[in-house]
């Protein structure tokens, strides 16, 4: 091995760390990105200042006005680097059929060979950022430990928020204890003596975010952005995760399996104290933050809703026969436009400081401002600097259309800025699950809430959910994608084999007789012939989630539908809300030419997924179809 030491590198390990698989891995990526400098972080708050300092002094951050957002920083991205890439993500499993038909795939030994070269002194003329954290609260028995290399400071001082980062983390990790080891680099090395000529650097060429399942490795090249980035998230606590939840149902005869979800989880607790948690999946951009954050109607007094996540979850069942979820994540990286005091004030609150914005537009005073905020101003700003560093004004944007915020624009926030964090946010335990929600965005079709009449209509529900995408630039009509349990871009095995765990996992629970978790599909986005969502949703979706609970409670009958069992218009509490029995039959009516061909895009979706798709679901589809005839 080319040794850093022959370099003259100094990997400036800290006394205190002890692993050495660890120690031998940071020598052998400094080797092969040839950085200028290798920094251990420790996730003190004078680390994080230091460094948040530096990005200031690069151009990276611009520090935002004191008097109005304290300790808050905002950062602008290139152009090109703006959200997830996935056309550029892969799973490279060493069998083609184990990635399946809705990942890209490439054989490891090729992916290797493409990897190396770009590798290789991609760290020039910067410092390589060791980056300990632990997914899930230190030490429980469902986390497990992250190391992430990487030359963006951004990415640092964001995982400091994101994840329990910083030197206990190798406390935990000890001499011999295993992690994931995560590789990224903006992909923009410096000759010697070369200045960045972007406060942003990436490569707005190249970029691979790629995934090897059965090494569990992470190798992120040229993006600095979110997803692509930060990658305790989706590469890790989704894509990784997920097939570390299914190895584990398969090391030995009977052992269990757990589950690595694009959901948030929720606690809520009724007048008498009763309380009940709740994971929903939602896919990208379709209200995981908002719902996980509710504040119930007036009419509601007396009922609480608490956030434990608002992203992703893990969920293993227990002994007891229930299923508990933890947050693997310590913090909320949210989208910004839309958010305001009327959709999201707990969200709002939690905005107040310590915060780094990306990619949202600055005001003449140093705050920001996001497209949304005005229902809070009840005005426009005058002027801003817009996303991308240019003059905005009303009278520009209804000219040009131009966006103050980037649409995907978002904040880094600790979890316990929320107002409405549950106490049991960082239990170790995890909070046991008593329903699974499933909901895409659907102008048509799907109702606003049925109830799967059993676990394996649930996993159908899921398998089948789609969303409409909706084409930002010209605001034409999206098209539906399938997006199966909202896990379209982030499952990291056979999709198909994915549905299979599922039904393994609820079918071991029952046989162990056990009750599971109640599911139910949702969907807050039907469209009325105005062309505007008929259902108010945000705070207004405790009517729904009430009626879930009356439903687990014993208290609400519903009735049957073709897609599972629905509430009638007097089971849902309306105090508070002017929505006519017609508004409810037009998000909750099932129109059945409307369903023969959903069902057919049911069958184009299954005929893409026909390797091991489970045969329960293609009995569920028979039986459903049977009753749509009937
Ligand atoms: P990711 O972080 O990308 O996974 O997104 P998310 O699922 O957390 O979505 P988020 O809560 O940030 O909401 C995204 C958008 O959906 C925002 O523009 C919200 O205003 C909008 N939204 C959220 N909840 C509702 C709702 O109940 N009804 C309607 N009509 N829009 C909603
Ligand atoms: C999503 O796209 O679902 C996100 C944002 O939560 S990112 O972290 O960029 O993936
Ligand atoms: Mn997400």
């Amino acid at each position: 091995m080319n040794s850093p030491a022959m370099q003259g590198l100094n990997l400036n390990t800290p006394t205190y760390v002890k692993n050495a698989n660890l120690i031998a891995w940071v020598a052998e990526m400094a080797a092969l990105c040839k950085p200028a400098q290798v920094y251990w972080c420790d996730g003190s708050q004078e680390e994080y200042d230091r460094l948040c300092a530096e990005l200031v002094a690069a151009g990276t951050f611009k520090k935002l006005n004191p008097a109005k957002r304290s300790n808050s920083y905002l950062a602008c991205s290139d152009p090109s680097d703006v959200a997830r890439v996935e056309d550029r993500t892969f799973i490279c499993s060493a069998l083609k059929e184990n990635a399946g038909p809705t990942n890209n795939w490439m054989a490891p030994a090729q992916m290797r060979a493409t990897l190396n070269p770009l590798f290789d002194g991609c760290m020039a003329g910067r410092t390589m950022y060791v980056v300990p954290f632990s997914m899930g609260p230190l030490g429980s028995h469902i986390s497990h430990i992250g190391i992430e290399l990487t030359d963006s400071a951004y990415v640092a001082v964001n995982q400091k928020i994101m994840t329990r980062m910083g030197k206990a983390v190798f406390e935990v990790l000890g001499a011999d204890g295993a992690f994931v080891p995560c590789m990224h680099t903006v992909g923009a090395p410096l000759a010697a003596g070369q200045k960045d000529a972007t406060s942003w650097p990436c490569n707005p060429s190249t970029k691979y975010i790629v995934h090897f399942p059965e090494t569990r490795e992470i190798w992120s090249y040229g993006s600095g952005y979110g997803g692509n980035a930060l990658l305790g998230k989706k590469c890790f606590a989704l894509r990784i995760a997920s097939n570390m939840g299914r190895a584990a149902a398969n090391e030995t005869q009977g052992s269990q399996g757990w589950l690595a979800e694009h959901m948030l989880i929720l606690g809520v607790t009724n007048p008498e104290g009763k309380k009940y948690h709740v994971a929903a999946a939602f896919p990208s951009a379709c209200g995981k933050t908002n719902f996980s954050m509710l504040v119930p109607p007036a009419a509601f007094g007396g009922w609480k809703v608490t956030t434990i996540g608002d992203d992703i979850a893990w969920i293993k069942p227990h002994t007891d026969g229930k299923m508990y979820a933890i947050n693997p994540e310590a913090g909320y990286f949210g989208v910004a436009p839309g958010t305001n005091l009327l959709t999201n004030p707990n969200c709002m609150l939690s905005l107040n400081k310590d915060v780094i914005f990306t990619n949202v537009a600055l005001t003449d005073d140093g705050d920001v401002w996001w497209e949304g905020m005005e229902k809070d101003t009840g005005a426009l700003p005058a002027h801003l600097i817009d996303w991308q560093g240019k003059d905005w004004t009303p009278q520009i944007a209804k000219e040009t259309g131009a966006k103050a915020a980037h649409p995907n624009a978002r904040f880094t926030v600790a979890a316990t800025n929320n107002p409405a964090l549950d106490p049991a946010w960082d239990d170790p335990a995890g909070v046991p699950i008593d329903a699974f929600m499933f909901g895409g965005r659907r102008s048509t079709t799907v109702p606003l809430v049925t109830q799967a009449r059993s676990w394996t209509e649930g996993v159908y529900m899921a398998a089948t959910m789609g969303s409409e995408t909706t084409a930002a630039a010209s605001g034409a009509q999206g098209v539906v994608r399938r997006d199966p349990f909202a896990m379209l871009p982030f499952c990291g095995y056979n999709m198909s084999d994915y549905f299979q765990h599922w039904l393994d996992t609820g079918a071991q629970v029952q046989a162990a007789g056990h009750q599971l978790p109640a599911m139910f599909c949702v969907n807050w986005f039907r469209k009325g012939e105005d062309g505007k969502f008929v259902w108010p949703g945000y705070g207004d979706n405790m009517r729904v989630l009430k009626w879930m609970i009356d439903r687990i409670e014993g208290k609400a009958q519903g009735q049957e539908t073709l897609f599972g069992v629905a509430p009638t218009y007097a089971e849902i509490t309306w105090t508070g809300l002017d929505f006519s029995a017609t508004q409810f039959q037009t998000v909750t009516s099932i129109d059945k030419a409307a369903w023969q061909a959903e069902f057919k895009l049911h069958d184009e979706h299954f005929s893409q997924l026909s390797y091991h798709l489970p045969k329960a679901l293609m009995d569920t589809k028979a039986n459903l179809q049977a009753r749509l005839a009937a």
